[in-house]
C-alpha cells in the first residue's frame, strides 16, 4: 500500500516543479493567447482572453488605474468607488490631517458624498489601449544607420505616433520601449483628475506593524484607503468641481466573499514599475556584491542613529517617523535580494547561460562576442557605478547638503523664488534634527572616504566646520535672510555659506568625474542589450516564452496561494487572522497599538457577518511575480471577482526583480474581507457596502 502512495506523491511534486516554474512573468494583457490561457485554465482560471483584455468591449482592465505614479488601483462599484493601500494614499490622507483632524492617527470615513475630499495634484489613469508600433517607430532605420541617428528617427517617429493617437480625443499617451529597444508599444490612457478621499483605517490598522513587519511575512497590516474618481456631467475627465459626479466605469470588479485556500488560483493585473529579468551577470554580481551591500550598510548607519534619536524622544519619533519608513524600505528589500541572489546563484546560473549563449553565436557575427563586451563595460563601468551609489546614498543622504542645495540652484531670487524657498524652509525645519544630521553626516562621509577614490571626490571637506559654520542648519538665521527681501545680500550669504559650498564641490566632483562616464558607459551597455536580447529570444524560441521587463505598464502575473519554508524548520501558512493582530497587540510599542475599538470587537467576537471560523481573515500571500508599483493592484481569483489588495512582498524573495524563484518568492495581499470588516464594524462606514457588488 505505501508504494503507490509514495509514487503519487513524487508525481504531484514533479507537477508542482513544472506548475510553480510557470509562476513566474508579467504578461502584457494584449498578447495573453490561447497557449497561455489555456496553462492559466489548467490552474483555475475560468475566463477567456477578451474578459481581461478587450477594446470594443468591456474588459477587466477597464477596472484597473494607475493611481499617481506609482501604485495601482481598482474600481469596486459603478459610482467611481476605488480601493487601493494605505501607503499609497498616505500622501493625501497626511495633507487633510491637522491636530484637530488626525486622520492619519483614527483614520477618516466620509459619511456622505459632500464629505469626501478632495486632492489637487492626484491622478488616476485607465489604460485606453495598448498597440504594438514597432514597425511605425522604427520606420527609417536601416542596418547602417548609426545609433545617433537611429535616436533621432525614433524620437521623431514616436511623436508622431503619439500625436496620432492624441488626435481629435482627450486621451494621453506614451510609446515605451520592450526588451531594451526590440519593440515599441503604444499605451493610450484616460486620466481622470478630481479623485476624492472616501475612507482611511486608523495608521494602527492601515500600518500596523510598521517598519518592523514591512516586506515580511506573517502580516496582519490592513493596508488599504478608499478613494471616489470624478467626472464631468459626460463623464469624462474633468478638473475638480462640486459639480462632478462620480464616473461610471466601463468595469468595476465583483468582490468575492467566498474566500481563500492554500492552492487556489489567483492573479494580479496592475502596474509593476521595474524588474530586470535580462541582466548580464557581471550587473547581477555588482547588486550582489557591491551596490546592496554598500548601500545597506550606508542605510544602516542612519537608521542606527535614527532609531537611537527617536526612541529617546516622543517627539522626535514623529518628526523622523516618515523618513525612517523610507530609508528603511529599500534598506530591507536590499538585504532579502542580496540574499536571495547569494541562496539561488543567479551569477553563476547567468555565467553558464552567457556560456551556452556564445556557443550559440560563435557561427552568428550579428551576436557573437556581446556576453564578453558586456562583461568588459561592466568591468570599465564598477568604480563609476560605486561612486554614484556613494553620491546618492552617503552625500545627498546628508539633509543639511540636500537642503542647502535647493538655494545653492535657485536660479534667480525673484519673489516667488524667495516663496517657494521659504516654504522648503518650513517643511525642512519642522521635522529636522540637527544633532541626527551631523552624526549622520560624520559616519556616512567617513564611509565615502574609505571607499571612494580621491578622483571622484572633492578635497578638504570638514564636516564639523560645515555644521558650525553654516546657516543653514539655524531655522531663526534663514527666516531672517530669506525675509530680509535683500536679494545681494540673499544672494552673498548663500555664496559664501559653507554648507552650500561643499555641496557645490560635491556637484562638481559628481558632474565632471563620474556621471559623463557613466553614462557614455551606459549607452553603450544598454545598446549591446538591444542584441543580446534579440539573440536570446532568437536562441530561446521555442524553448521559453519571453516576457517585458516591468515598465509601469499594465501586466498580468498569475499564480496561487502558497505558503513557503522561510529558514530550516521553519513553514509558514499562506493566511493571517485577526488572532495574529492581538498577538502582536502591544499598547507600549507604536507599531503594535492595536485601536481601542478593534480590541473591543476582538473581546466580544463580534464580528457580524465577517466571521470566518469564528475569527477575521486578515492577510494571504501567493506566488504571483510582482514588484513595487503593484501595491494596490486587485488579486483576483479564477472568475476575476476581487479576494484582495497587494500590499507588499516577502523579502526572501525580493530578488524575484532579478531572478524569480518560486520556492520563495510571494507577494504579499490583504484579504478584501478584512477591508470590508474594517469599513462596516470599525470604521462605521458600511453604507459604501451598498454599491458594491458581491458573489456568495
Ligand atoms: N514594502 C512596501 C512597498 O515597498 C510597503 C512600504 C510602505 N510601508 C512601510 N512600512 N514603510 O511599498
Ligand atoms: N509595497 C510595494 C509597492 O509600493 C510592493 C512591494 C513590492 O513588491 O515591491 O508597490
Amino acid at each position: 500500500m505505501r508504494k503507490p502512495v509514495f509514487f503519487t506523491l513524487t508525481l504531484a511534486l514533479l507537477f508542482t516543479v513544472v506548475f510553480a516554474r510557470a509562476d513566474e512573468g508579467m504578461w502584457l494583457p494584449s498578447l495573453i493567447g490561447q497557449g497561455r490561457i489555456q496553462d492559466m485554465r489548467s490552474k483555475g482560471f475560468r475566463l477567456t482572453a477578451q474578459d481581461l483584455y478587450a477594446v470594443n468591449q468591456a474588459s477587466l482592465k477597464d477596472a484597473i488605474v494607475r493611481f499617481g505614479s506609482g501604485c495601482t488601483g481598482e474600481l469596486i462599484s459603478d459610482q467611481g468607488l476605488l480601493i487601493t493601500n494605505h501607503h499609497c494614499g498616505y500622501g493625501q490622507i497626511q495633507q487633510h490631517s491637522s491636530v484637530e483632524h488626525d486622520y492619519l492617527t483614527h483614520g477618516f470615513a466620509a459619511m456622505n458624498r459632500s464629505e469626501e475630499l478632495p486632492n489637487p495634484g492626484l491622478v488616476v489613469s485607465f489604460l485606453v489601449e495598448m498597440r504594438d508600433v514597432t514597425d511605425q517607430v522604427l520606420k527609417g532605420i536601416t542596418p547602417s544607420t548609426n545609433e545617433t541617428e537611429r535616436m533621432r528617427i525614433i524620437d521623431a517617429n514616436i511623436k508622431t505616433v503619439v500625436k496620432k493617437a492624441t488626435k481629435g480625443n482627450h486621451y494621453h499617451a506614451s510609446v515605451e520601449a520592450l526588451y531594451y529597444g526590440n519593440q515599441y508599444f503604444l499605451f493610450v490612457y484616460e486620466v481622470f483628475e478630481d479623485v476624492r478621499l472616501v475612507f482611511a483605517p486608523p495608521s494602527a490598522v492601515g500600518k500596523f506593524g510598521g517598519d518592523t513587519d514591512n516586506w515580511m511575512w506573517p502580516r496582519h497590516t490592513g493596508d488599504f484607503s478608499i478613494f471616489r474618481v470624478y467626472a464631468g456631467k459626460d463623464n469624462k475627465p474633468a478638473p475638480y468641481s462640486p459639480d462632478n459626479v462620480p464616473y461610471v466605469p466601463k468595469k468595476s470588479f465583483t468582490i468575492s466573499l467566498k474566500g481563500i485556500r492554500e492552492g487556489n488560483f489567483t492573479f494580479v493585473y496592475g502596474f509593476p514599475g521595474r524588474t530586470y529579468q535580462y541582466l548580464h551577470s557581471e550587473a547581477v554580481r555588482y547588486t550582489q556584491e557591491m551596490g546592496d551591500p554598500h548601500k545597506v550598510k550606508l542605510r544602516t548607519l542612519r537608521l542606527d542613529i535614527m532609531n537611537r534619536a527617536q526612541a529617546a524622544d516622543p517627539a522626535v519619533r514623529i518628526q523622523y517617523a516618515a523618513k525612517n519608513a523610507n530609508v528603511s524600505n529599500a534598506w530591507k528589500k536590499w538585504q532579502g535580494e542580496m540574499k536571495g541572489l547569494k541562496r539561488l546563484g543567479t551569477v553563476a546560473k547567468k555565467q553558464a547561460f552567457e556560456r551556452r549563449f556564445e556557443a550559440w553565436a560563435a557561427d552568428k557575427p550579428e551576436y557573437a562576442g556581446v556576453t564578453t563586451r558586456l562583461a568588459a563595460l561592466y568591468d570599465s563601468l564598477e568604480p563609476y557605478a560605486l561612486a554614484r551609489d556613494y553620491h546618492t546614498e552617503a552625500v545627498l543622504a546628508i539633509e543639511l547638503l540636500k537642503f542647502a542645495g535647493q538655494f545653492a540652484d535657485a536660479r534667480d531670487l525673484e519673489p516667488e523664488t524667495i516663496d517657494r524657498l521659504r516654504v522648503a524652509a518650513e517643511k525642512f525645519y519642522k521635522d529636522y534634527v540637527p544633532a541626527i544630521d551631523r552624526e549622520t553626516a560624520q559616519a556616512l562621509l567617513a564611509e565615502y572616504v574609505r571607499n571612494i577614490p580621491e578622483r571622484f571626490r572633492p578635497a578638504g571637506i570638514d564636516v564639523e566646520a560645515v555644521f558650525d559654520s553654516t546657516l543653514f542648519a539655524d531655522s531663526v538665521q534663514v527666516g531672517r535672510l530669506l525675509a530680509s527681501g535683500d536679494t545681494t545680500a540673499i544672494r552673498g550669504a548663500i555664496d559664501r555659506d559653507a554648507a552650500v559650498r561643499a555641496y557645490r564641490a560635491f556637484m562638481k566632483a559628481y558632474k565632471t568625474a563620474i556621471e559623463p562616464e557613466y553614462t557614455a558607459l551606459n549607452k553603450r551597455i544598454d545598446r549591446l542589450y538591444r542584441t543580446y536580447v534579440r539573440g536570446r529570444m532568437e536562441m530561446q524560441r521555442g524553448e521559453r516564452e519571453f516576457y517585458p521587463d516591468a515598465n509601469s505598464t499594465l501586466r498580468i502575473a498569475y499564480g496561487r496561494v502558497e505558503g513557503y519554508r522561510p529558514a530550516d524548520a521553519v513553514v509558514y501558512e499562506p493566511v493571517s487572522t485577526l488572532e495574529g493582530v492581538m498577538q502582536k497587540d502591544n499598547p507600549a510599542i507604536y507599531d503594535y497599538d492595536v485601536p481601542e475599538r478593534l480590541r473591543q470587537l476582538y473581546e466580544a467576537k463580534d464580528y457580524g457577518r465577517w466571521a470566518v471560523n469564528g475569527t477575521v481573515p486578515v492577510a494571504f500571500i501567493a506566488t504571483n511575480h510582482t514588484t513595487g508599483g503593484n501595491s494596490g493592484s486587485p488579486v483576483l481569483n479564477g472568475r476575476g471577482e476581487l479576494i484582495g489588495v497587494n500590499f507588499d512582498r516577502c523579502w526572501e524573495g525580493t530578488m524575484s526583480d532579478l531572478e524569480y524563484d518560486p520556492v520563495a518568492c510571494r507577494n504579499i495581499a490583504l484579504d478584501i474581507r478584512y477591508a470590508l470588516f474594517l469599513i462596516d464594524r470599525v470604521g462605521g462606514a458600511g453604507y459604501l457596502l451598498d454599491e458594491m457588488k458581491f458573489a456568495e
